[in-house]
């Protein structure tokens, strides 16, 4: 729904879309969502969600990564990791997100988005749209692997902010699926992600 709330450009109407969420999704074959990863740096959520994507486009599915570093490229330039830059580079990928489900995409946000109520926000904004997934790697794993020694800098200072060293994160306590990399195969979380999506309807319509 629109924002109804004051805009500082009082002229701006809504504009509406002609074609309409329920026409892409009829026409796509599947529902759009966004299927928002949070973990720690390095815990695995880009991974798994390329390769949940790379499964889902073959299949002939209107599939996306919102990487949230990609965002940092571009939307999101200029922004840190200060909280209030973190606030609003989360709010720029969630209403871009909104935008990807309501076109009838799946989409998953690969974000560290460190704190509960900043998820809870982005859970708000997208409503019924959005689906967390926990990629639950321990910290002693993500730093074990440290696959751009980004911890071994932020343990020497080198790196303000860090999550999970110097800054903090708050997992979740609703996540509607946890995955555990540390025990598992990338094949395995893959697979659960694919069986989650399933039992959430999202790769399938209701009969009309
Ligand atoms: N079972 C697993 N699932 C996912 N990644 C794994 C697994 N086992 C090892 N890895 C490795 O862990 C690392 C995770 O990196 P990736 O960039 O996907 O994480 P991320 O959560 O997106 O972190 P970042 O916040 O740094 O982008 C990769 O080097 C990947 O190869
Ligand atoms: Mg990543």
């Amino acid at each position: 729904m629109p924002d109804d709330s004051p805009a500082l450009a009082p002229n701006i109407a809504w504009q509406v879309d002609g074609v309409g969420r329920a026409r892409r999704e009829a026409i796509a074959g599947h529902r759009g969502a966004v299927v928002w990863l949070t973990g720690l740096s390095g815990s695995g959520k880009t991974t798994i969600a390329r390769a949940v994507d790379q499964i889902l486009v073959e299949r002939g599915i209107r599939s996306y990564v919102l990487d949230s570093e990609n965002i940092r490229h571009g939307l999101s330039r200029g922004l840190g990791f200060s909280l209030d830059d973190r606030v609003e580079h989360i709010r720029r990928v969630t209403e871009v997100a909104k935008l990807f489900a309501d076109s009838a995409t799946i989409l998953f946000v690969a974000a560290i988005s460190p704190y509960r109520w900043m998820r809870r926000r982005a859970r708000d904004i997208i409503g019924g749209d959005f689906l967390e997934i926990h990629v639950a790697t321990p910290l002693e794993v993500c730093e074990a692997r440290d696959p751009r020694g980004l911890y071994r800098r932020a343990r020497a200072g080198e790196i303000a902010d860090f999550t999970g060293v110097s800054a903090p994160y708050e997992e979740p306590v609703d996540a509607e699926l946890v995955l555990h990399p540390e025990s598992e195969s990338l094949e395995q979380s893959v697979g659960k992600v694919l069986d989650f999506l399933d039992s959430f309807n999202i790769l399938r319509l209701p009969m009309p």
